[in-house]
């Protein structure tokens, strides 16, 4: 079979014959594109469950996390431990780069995005020197892979190498693309861009694992002795990479996943809190804990359920390859999708006019089935920059690093 008869069969497998439907009109080589594009989607989101919260919601509980002065107590053995891992090349950092920066409003990617204002203070460079800690006290470059997409990939190369990658050493970074997914109607149907393109979008931040498994970067990595991966968001500028007492902790709690936490500073802080969910570690979304939840206390007056993600994980890599057989829960978002009408006309919808896929690390988690939380503190190690302005912001982040002395 031709390579587009194979995306046609895929299409029509699928029943989803509607995106096809300029297909008579397509010249060759339109065909060929649009084959192409098809054949890399990942378009496992079209026959996926769905998780969009409270529909099949797992008892909740809450669960225990390493606080900070129990950290203290032993942070020195476990960052010897940690700092071990690191110079035998058991330890990578993985920075999660793919995503749009919508509320940001940056075209391009939010890494080279300058939050300095006395000088040049680049998002990628603020990680990068975080990173550099970690080498200094090391000795060693660690491997750090760097997930882009389709939409920022060659602009997020370029970056960085024209900026010879902030002084951190070439032969240890390695770019690899997300998966995208298509956009569908409310029937499921796929939305086209033009008559011989989907719509698509990254697949979420869920996705990295099998995308490094099948990129080039992918090839390093199976033939590296990694056995712990700490993957990160690009917009937390205070973040702790490749923390070795994290990363020591772990080892030694002999737990499949570690997650950095913060104390939320409200009830309703929109950051995802680490429980139990049918006794399994994982992460409840903030949207959906109940009241009675968001309200409940310990018998120390505490919050029971007070310790928020900061998307700084670590993974143990043997329990993700075991993982891989399973399909992580898509999310599904409504969303406006610029698409074609039905006669072929472009539309740049005013409303919602369809869904986006998703998936997400933080579901993770769950799937590895054992975790430990690891309580950080927030004003050192917490400046995500969402916004422009207000929380979690450009401003914010600013006013953060001064308090930490970094300059800005
Ligand atoms: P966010 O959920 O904050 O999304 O990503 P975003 O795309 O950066 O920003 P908005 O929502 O459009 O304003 C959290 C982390 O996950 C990465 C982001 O780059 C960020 O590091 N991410 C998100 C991906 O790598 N891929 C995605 O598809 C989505």
């Amino acid at each position: 079979m031709s390579s587009t008869e194979n995306a046609l069969k895929r299409l029509e497998d699928l029943g989803q014959k509607k995106a096809l439907r300029f297909w008579e009109e397509l010249s060759e080589e339109e065909k060929e594109a649009f084959a192409v594009q098809i054949e890399k989607a990942d378009l496992s989101c079209l026959n996926a469950r769905f998780d969009e919260g409270g529909q099949s919601m797992p008892k909740i509980a809450p669960i225990d996390v390493l606080k900070v002065d129990e950290i203290e107590e032993k942070s020195e053995r476990w960052k010897e431990e940690g700092l071990a891992a690191i110079r035998e090349g058991k330890a990578a950092a993985v920075l999660l780069a793919g995503g749009m920066g919508t509320r940001l409003g940056t075209d391009g990617p939010k890494g080279v995005f300058d939050i300095g204002i006395t000088k040049p203070v680049f998002i990628f460079q603020r990680l990068i020197e975080n990173l550099m800690d970690v080498v200094k006290e090391a000795g060693v470059y660690p491997d750090l892979y760097i997930m882009t997409s389709e939409k920022n990939h060659r602009e997020t190369v370029d970056f960085l190498t024209e900026h010879e990658f902030f002084g951190y050493e070439g032969a240890h970074v390695f770019f690899f693309e997300q998966e995208t997914a298509p956009a569908t109607d409310f029937e499921g149907q796929i939305l086209l861009e033009g008559k011989n393109r989907l719509a698509t979008s990254p697949n979420g931040n869920g996705g990295w694992y099998p995308s490094l498994l099948k990129s080039e970067a992918g090839a390093h990595f199976k033939a590296s002795p990694v056995e712990w991966l700490n993957v990160f968001a690009v917009d937390n500028v205070l973040q702790r990479i490749l923390d070795p007492a994290f990363i020591g902790a772990v080892i030694e709690g002999k737990v499949n996943t570690g997650a950095k936490v913060i104390r939320k500073n409200a009830p309703d802080e929109g950051v995802g809190v680490l429980c139990l969910m049918d006794n399994k570690p994982g992460v409840v979304e903030y949207y959906e804990l109940t009241e009675e939840m968001k309200s409940a206390k310990d018998e120390n007056g505490e919050p029971l359920y007070n310790y928020g993600v900061i998307l700084n994980y670590l993974f143990r890599r043997e329990a993700l390859e075991g993982a891989l057989e399973k399909q992580l829960p898509f999310h599904r978002v409504k969303k406006k999708v610029p698409c074609l009408d039905e006669a072929g006309n472009p539309v740049k919808p005013e409303e919602p006019n369809g869904y986006k896929y998703e998936l997400l690390v933080l579901d993770l988690i769950r799937e590895l089935s054992t975790c430990l939380g690891y309580e950080v503190v927030r004003e050192k190690e917490f400046a995500p920059i969402k916004n422009r302005t207000g929380k979690d912001s450009v401003e914010s982040a600013r006013e953060l690093l001064k308090k930490n002395k970094i300059e800005v």
